[in-house]
């Protein structure tokens, strides 16, 4: 019998912990982790570099899918701020049949804070600079996963004469 792979979707702010979480499900899981920024920094210098970021994602996604059809477990570790992104990406998963977790990371503007001067220092080939006003803008643009998300009780209805897999490849350009 072939269990049903799970994806996990890593969701919240940059600092927040997600990485810290996901390597401990890679290591209890025995789950594939695709962290974008250990691509985007080695290979660009920078975690954005002219949208090449979600070109990046695209890729990933489609090595997640294909993974997930060979029955592995996966980490999407994006940070995911939309719900609209979270929901293409459930459905993505579910279709490639899997179950699929969203684990929040939540922290607090002061423990963030904290956690990117240390990382700063301690490691800063690992990330990239952030500012104060970056982060009070990043927590507003930052869409909170609601109770019924988490629990993957509601799907949102694509947007009107679209499906989630095609809002996706508008989202990720370089997804087949
Ligand atoms: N629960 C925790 N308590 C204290 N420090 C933590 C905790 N989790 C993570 N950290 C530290 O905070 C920093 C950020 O953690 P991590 O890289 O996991 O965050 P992230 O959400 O992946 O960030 P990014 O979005 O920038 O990739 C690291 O230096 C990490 O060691
Ligand atoms: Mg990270």
């Amino acid at each position: 019998m072939t269990l049903q792979p799970t994806l996990f979707l890593m969701v919240g702010l940059p600092a927040a912990g997600k990485s810290t979480v996901a390597r401990e499900i890679e290591s209890t899981h025995r789950a594939l982790r695709l962290s974008p920024d250990e691509w985007m920094i080695p290979l660009f210098g920078e975690s954005d570099a002219d949208g090449r970021r979600d070109l990046l994602e695209g890729l990933l996604i489609d090595v997640a899918v294909r993974a997930l059809h060979l029955g592995m477990n996966v980490i999407l570790d994006f940070g995911l701020w939309g719900r609209d992104e979270r929901t293409a990406l459930r459905t993505l998963g579910e279709a490639a049949g899997a179950h699929v977790v969203l684990r929040y990371v939540d922290v607090d503007e002061e423990a963030q804070a904290r956690r990117i001067g240390e990382r700063w220092a301690a490691d800063p080939e690992a990330t990239f600079p952030m500012s104060p006003t970056d982060l009070v803008r990043w927590r507003a643009q930052f869409e909170v996963p609601t109770p019924d998300e988490l629990a993957g009780s509601h799907l949102d209805e694509p947007p009107s004469g679209s499906s989630w897999a095609e809002w996706a490849r508008t989202r990720w350009p370089s997804l087949r």
